[in-house]
């Protein structure tokens, strides 16, 4: 599939994204894990989260789809079945990194596997606080490379200080510690997403996080079971938000969408661009906030992104520096060495591609140095099978001269089914009078 991109016409819109990919994982599995009968709304029906249900199918659980964007997860308090397979995880690092933690506390082997890509990508990350629990872990491929062979059961609790922010890496020693023997911490000095800990605290298994980044967990904690309803995927609503963003005068409203602390900062960039950025919190009860985002559009300037923020929008950073080579000025992007190990090299590709694009970039080592603003060509650029470069180019596109032709798209799926249709939208005229802001008028709560 490739996504055919033209200049986008004034933005003045209203919508919805999928839900979030990173809570729809982790809400399955906690599901999965519990006492009884969960319905899970708004559950993103994209190819990594179907990884996640179908790792959970293999293992006993039985997890229905009664409507288009709800599973209902059938928990068994715990006791998982032995795969009689290996479990394929296809492109998705949450679901092996995850589903990795989870099958450390089983007695039972099991041996996980990926698509191309998954196969390069380090799991030596998770690997080693697994084994240190007690886990008999190993990476088949080299350097610590999937596929994975476990045979995990009899855990300890140990204490674990994350080298590298990362909420996989968190999250996967948190589900491992639900099954060890007393108490198991992570110590994060970096913040990282913390859907785990909330959803966990959602199900009723007590967390505990103190002010200096240590989250611990104890063992032979049963989940509660429960509904819950999945917000909008905040990282799936920047594509839209920055390219209203970076059109003066256009206006974009994204309702019922995560609003997370954890995952906000990038709208922080959007505003020091110089955007007009709104958010509403409209509902913290589920633990997770969720509620309206607006934009407004402007002639945007440069920025620096690096340090503590890196980790809270590692997702973003695509579309952002897209983003920044339609600024004024000198966008640098620094300490993100991490995009290197993602669905592809992603610091390569981004540069690769703005450069077919027109623009001028240095690729550093942990980053890019983006001299805006660029006046964007149309072309035929390649999305690496990375879905995340796929929709950051097609907005690209939007600002392009000429048509944009993203190749191999079909990648899109993994975080975002519906993005096609949204892309045609952004590309059509609207016709009558254009919609008037709108959180000013609102009597919600104001946003954390
Ligand atoms: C995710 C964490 C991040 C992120 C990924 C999803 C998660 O990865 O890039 O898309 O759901 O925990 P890291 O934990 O490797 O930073």
């Amino acid at each position: 599939m490739e996504l055919r991109v033209k200049r986008a016409p004034h933005i003045d819109m209203e919508i919805t994204v999928p839900g979030d990919k990173s809570i729809s994982h982790r809400a399955a599995i906690i599901a999965a894990l519990s006492n009884g009968i969960c319905r899970l709304n708004g559950f993103l029906m994209g190819d990594d989260c179907l990884r996640t249900v179908n790792a959970l199918r293999a293992l006993g659980i039985r997890i229905d789809e009664p409507e288009p964007d709800t599973i209902v997860v059938h928990g068994k308090r715990r006791v998982l079945n032995a795969p009689t397979d290996e479990i394929d995880c296809g492109n998705s690092a949450t679901t092996m990194r995850l589903m990795a933690g989870l099958l450390a506390g089983q007695t039972f082997e099991s041996r996980l596997i990926g698509d191309a890509s998954l196969s390069k990508r380090p799991m030596g990350r998770v690997i080693a606080p697994l084994q240190r629990m007690g886990a008999s872990i190993t990476a088949e491929g080299p350097d610590d490379t999937p596929p994975l062979s476990i045979r995990g059961g009899s855990l300890r609790g140990i204490r674990y200080e994350m080298a590298i922010p990362s909420a996989q890496v968190k999250s996967a020693v948190l589900l491992a510690g639900l099954f060890a023997k007393g108490k198991t911490s992570i110590v994060e000095e970096i913040q990282t997403r913390d859907h785990t800990e909330r959803m966990l605290r959602y199900f009723f298994v007590r967390t505990t996080r103190e002010e200096n980044g240590t989250i611990s967990i104890f063992g032979d904690q049963v989940p509660e079971s429960r509904d819950f309803r999945i917000p909008g995927d905040l990282s799936s609503a920047t594509y839209w938000l920055a390219a209203a963003a970076a059109q003066p005068g256009g206006h974009l409203l994204v309702r019922h969408v995560g609003l997370n602390t954890t995952r906000t900062p990038v709208l922080g960039v959007l505003v020091r661009m110089g955007a007009q950025v709104r958010e509403a919190i409209e509902d913290v009860d589920q633990l997770e906030p969720h509620g309206i985002v607006e934009v407004t559009g402007a002639m945007l300037k440069g920025t620096v992104i690096q340090g503590k923020e890196v980790a809270q929008l590692i997702d973003e950073l695509p579309v952002l520096a897209v983003t920044g080579a339609l600024a004024n000025g000198t966008t640098i992007i620094r300490q993100a060495q991490e995009l290197r190990v993602k669905e592809t090299d992603r610091i390569a590709a981004i540069a690769q591609n703005l450069r077919v694009m027109g623009a001028q970039v240095i690729e550093l080592s942990d980053g890019l140095e983006i001299h805006g603003p660029a006046p964007l060509r149309g072309g035929r650029v390649a999305s690496f099978g990375d879905h995340r470069i796929a929709m950051a180019f097609a907005i690209a596109g939007l600002f392009a001269d000429g048509e944009t032709v993203v190749q191999e798209a079909e990648s899109v799926e993994i975080s975002y089914p519906g993005f096609k249709g949204a892309l045609e939208k952004f590309m059509t005229p609207k016709r009558g009078p254009g919609s008037t802001p709108v959180i000013g008028s609102l009597s919600l709560a104001p946003a954390e």
